[in-house]
């Protein structure tokens, strides 16, 4: 490999019509996701592909056959794994060399295979890549038929050898798969690093490494052009460089100015875009980078700056899987879980503990999230009999390596993890082994990136935890352990601190426990012992009163988190509920209690906690519902900001005024008396807002409200339409558990329905879903052609309600 480092400062200033560009490219790189058949084996014996097809399924892509099985807790990935089945996955597809192939590679891409993958193209196998959440391709030129032949590709998915994770993953090709077409001489995959050693206001410099490669067997010459486009998409500098690439490949190295840049930053996150065109033979490839300008620093005693202004880091970890969706990406799914966390004050994800899909970090670029991007949840050592740790060995460099070269043009990506609670933090007598991977991983990281901090999320912190010890991190991350937090600079002094973990509260949304509700539970109450408590129906009060032990409530922490500097930020566990891992219960319940928002995406009651800390927008927010017996007394509590106080009313009396002391929220002990509950907040004497929770009445209708009511028609964009139960007055009845069945017409079809219980065995595929506390979801996905879907929902003795879609 051959280095060229060319430095020369650009500032030009030009215009230029993006339209034909973004075609060539489109054209350059195509979805592959349509026309696939698959077949499940559940025994996992078969080796070949079945001969027999006529029984085979046909699916689009990206698809997650896990979510379409039945819970059971004899599945080997048993409750913690989300209790769905696992199996070996087969996909086929034919199709034929597309015309503009000759001459030219072509490859596979597949952005990520639950997991053990092999991939055939017209019998030749192409490769196994274990890792089921790593990003990878093949060439496939040289095995492909001329047209009008058909080539066969076929890839084995084997998720059979279960546990081999501590939370659901999904199962089969629940990712993109791309066909992409370059030249012989071509950026090589992941061949543009764009940095931004210098940022300043006025002016900020750009630095350019490209990656060629050459496939054509001869030395050739060739035009490089690299323009940046500012993010209204105008053209702002352009540098040309003639190269002589010779058999193998050609790094070179371009710097430029961008002035006045307009700088990334969670609030503003602006994209710029780099297009690389290189030109030979009279043709011309484009390769597109998008990527921002900013710069970061983190202190030991005053955290995080992001261009040279402090910024708390408010974020939350999320497992991968999208609910009822389970592990199949969706570009829409993804969005809106992000828009809900957005609209919390939330400005960070951990992507715990994998590489994630490509789509996340794109979202994450454009709606300005601080990602810490994790590699592994294990090393060598084992958390379960069948993960990672069985491939650690042989796989560790080549995924690290090409997670970092995927994910480093992403502006939103500024830390790397290279592990979560790993089992090398402890070691007896001479084993050091985790002192020597974690050198060793993160010297992978800064071979190919030194611009971003590396971390490690430590369960243990104390002195002898081998991972701190090796001082391979930059920054030292604390998985929970926030009785701590104040006296890390006696523990670690100079050193920087992330809490890469947090909180770990639990409950049930709209489920409450009766008073007190300030009595604090740890369940279980110790981590290695069994949980013999609990209430019936697997529920966990909402009141914010219940954690696990290692972790505390949201509160508990929050409070630390606001008042410490050298606190650079926090994830908490978990933005949303997820698959698996239903602590502090077992089987029946199958998913987790962790989330601020439910498996739904229906808010618990601690999300307007963090939107009264977290943000400027005014909020009050009123907990329980009010539908209780009458000789109950009930603990009312309220969170609200931007006011001095809260006054409570019940039937207009006044229960008293409230001010936020010590604590995040203010609560009144109550009689309960049917009626209406009334909170305001006032500011200076003036109200700034009310709040009412009614006594809701017997279930009279169905009311459906769409997230959008207009979606792309694109056979991928979503609707997610929530149901509530309504009494005659259309207050929401609280506690309602009904069974509402769905029907669709028009274009669009009913793609899953949940209701955010954790203990719930009905299919996400139903077209029924019982409601939890006075609410379900229904997800609607358009097809292919433009026109209206109508939602109708049903149920025994209540007025229906409907929803229309326009898909366009
Ligand atoms: C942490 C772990 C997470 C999750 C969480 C539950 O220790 O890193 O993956 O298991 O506990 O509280």
């Amino acid at each position: 490999m051959r280095k060229r480092l060319l430095c020369c400062f650009f500032l030009v200033s030009a215009q230029a019509a993006l339209t034909s560009v973004a075609h060539a490219q489109h054209k350059a790189r195509v979805l592959l996701t349509t026309g696939w058949q698959f077949f499940l084996d559940s025994t996992g014996k078969l080796t070949q592909m079945p001969d027999n097809t006529a029984t085979w399924l046909n699916v689009q892509l990206p698809h997650d056959w896990s979510i379409e099985g039945s819970f059971s807790d004899k599945h080997p990935a048993t409750p913690g794994g989300g209790a769905l089945p696992g199996g070996t996955g087969w996909y086929r597809k034919e199709f034929i060399t597309p015309a503009n192939a000759v001459g030219k590679e072509l490859y596979i891409e597949f952005d990520g295979i639950y997991q053990n993958s092999e991939v055939w193209i017209n019998g030749h196998s192409l490769g196994i890549r274990p890792n089921g959440y790593i990003s990878f391709r093949y060439a496939i030129s040289r095995f492909l038929k001329p047209a009008p032949q058909k080539n066969l590709l076929v890839v084995k998915a084997d998720n059979a050898k279960q546990p081999n994770s501590r939370w659901y993953s999904g199962s089969g090709v629940y990712r993109n798969v791309w066909l992409t077409t370059t030249g012989k001489i071509a950026v090589d995959q992941w061949g543009t690093f764009v940095t931004t050693p210098q940022v300043s206001r006025t002016q900020a410099s750009v630095h350019i490494t490209t990656t060629l490669r050459n496939t054509s067997g001869k030395p050739q010459h060739v035009t490089l052009i690299t323009q940046v486009l500012n993010p209204d998409g105008k053209e702002l500098t352009q540098l040309k460089d003639t190269l002589y690439v010779t058999t193998d490949s050609l790094i070179v190295s371009h710097s430029l100015l961008v002035k006045h840049p307009l700088l990334w930053s969670d609030e503003t996150p602006y994209m710029y875009k780099l297009l690389t065109k290189l030109q030979y033979n009279r043709s011309e490839e484009v390769y597109i980078t998008p990527f921002g300008i900013r710069s970061f620093y983190f202190d030991a005693a005053k955290g995080f700056f992001l261009n040279n202004r402090p910024l708390k880091i408010k974020g939350v970890c999320n497992h991968h899987d999208l609910g009822c969706l389970g592990a199949a990406i969706n570009t829409r799914a993804m969005e809106r879980q992000l828009e809900l966390l957005k609209a919390m004050g939330c400005n960070g994800i951990r992507t715990s503990h994998n590489p994630p899909a490509p789509e996340l970090l794109d979202l994450c670029d454009k709606m300005g999230f601080i990602v810490m991007d994790e590699a592994f949840d294990m090393w060598e050592k084992q958390k379960n009999p069948f993960d990672y740790h069985l491939d650690f060995k042989e796989w560790h460099r080549k995924d690290l390596q090409d997670l970092v070269k995927r994910d480093r043009n992403h502006p939103s990506v500024f830390i790397w993890s290279i592990g979560n609670e790993i089992g090398e933090q402890w070691g007896t007598g001479a084993d050091t082994s985790g002192r020597t991977i974690a050198r060793t991983l993160a010297g992978i990281v800064r071979s190919l990136d030194t611009t971003r901090e590396i971390v490690t999320a430590n369960n243990e912190i104390q002195p002898f935890n081998n991972l701190i010890l090796s001082n391979a991190s930059d920054l030292i991350g604390y998985n929970y352990n926030h009785w701590k937090w104040d006296s890390f600079f006696h523990a670690w002094p100079g050193k920087k601190m992330i809490v890469t973990e947090s909180v770990s509260a639990l409950a049930t949304r709209g489920h409450y426990d009766k008073i007190p509700s300030d009595s604090i539970r740890r369940w279980p109450e110790a981590w290695d012992k069994p949980f013999t408590k609990g209430n019936p129906g697997f529920t966990v009060s909402a009141y914010d009163n219940v954690s696990a032990p290692w972790g505390s409530t949201h509160e508990e922490t929050l409070k630390l988190f606001l008042r410490m500097q050298h606190v650079s930020g926090m994830y908490v566990w978990t933005g949303f509920d997820y698959l698996g891992e239903p602590t502090p219960y077992t089987w029946p319940a199958r998913s987790s209690y962790f989330g601020i928002l439910d498996l739904a995406g229906f808010p618990k009651d601690v999300y307007y906690l963090y939107q009264s800390m977290w943000t400027n927008k005014p909020v009050l927010h009123l907990l329980p519902h009010w539908n209780w017996n009458n000789n109950d007394t009930i603990d009312v509590v309220a969170y609200y900001n931007n006011a001095d106080e809260v006054e409570l009313f019940l039937n207009n009396t006044s229960l008293g005024i409230r001010k936020k002391d010590t604590s995040l929220h203010v609560k009144w002990r109550v009689p309960f008396a049917p009626g209406t509950l009334k909170a305001v907040a006032r500011k200076d004497g003036r109200t700034v807002l009310q709040q009412e929770r009614r006594t809701a009445g017997a279930p009279h209708a169905l009311r459906l409200i769409a997230d959008r009511t207009s979606i792309g028609a694109n056979s991928r964009d979503l609707s997610f339409i929530t149901v509530q139960v309504i009494d005659d007055k259309g207050n929401i009845v609280p506690d309602a558990d009904i069974h509402v069945n769905f029907k669709v017409a028009g274009e669009g079809k009913l793609i899953a329905v949940d209701n955010g219980s954790p203990v719930s065995h009905s299919s996400f595929k139903a077209p029924y879903c019982n409601t939890l506390n006075g609410l379900c979801l229904a997800v609607i996905q358009s097809n292919d052609r433009a026109g209206v879907v109508t939602l109708t929902a049903e149920a025994a003795d209540l007025s229906s309600g409907f929803v229309k879609i326009t898909a366009r």
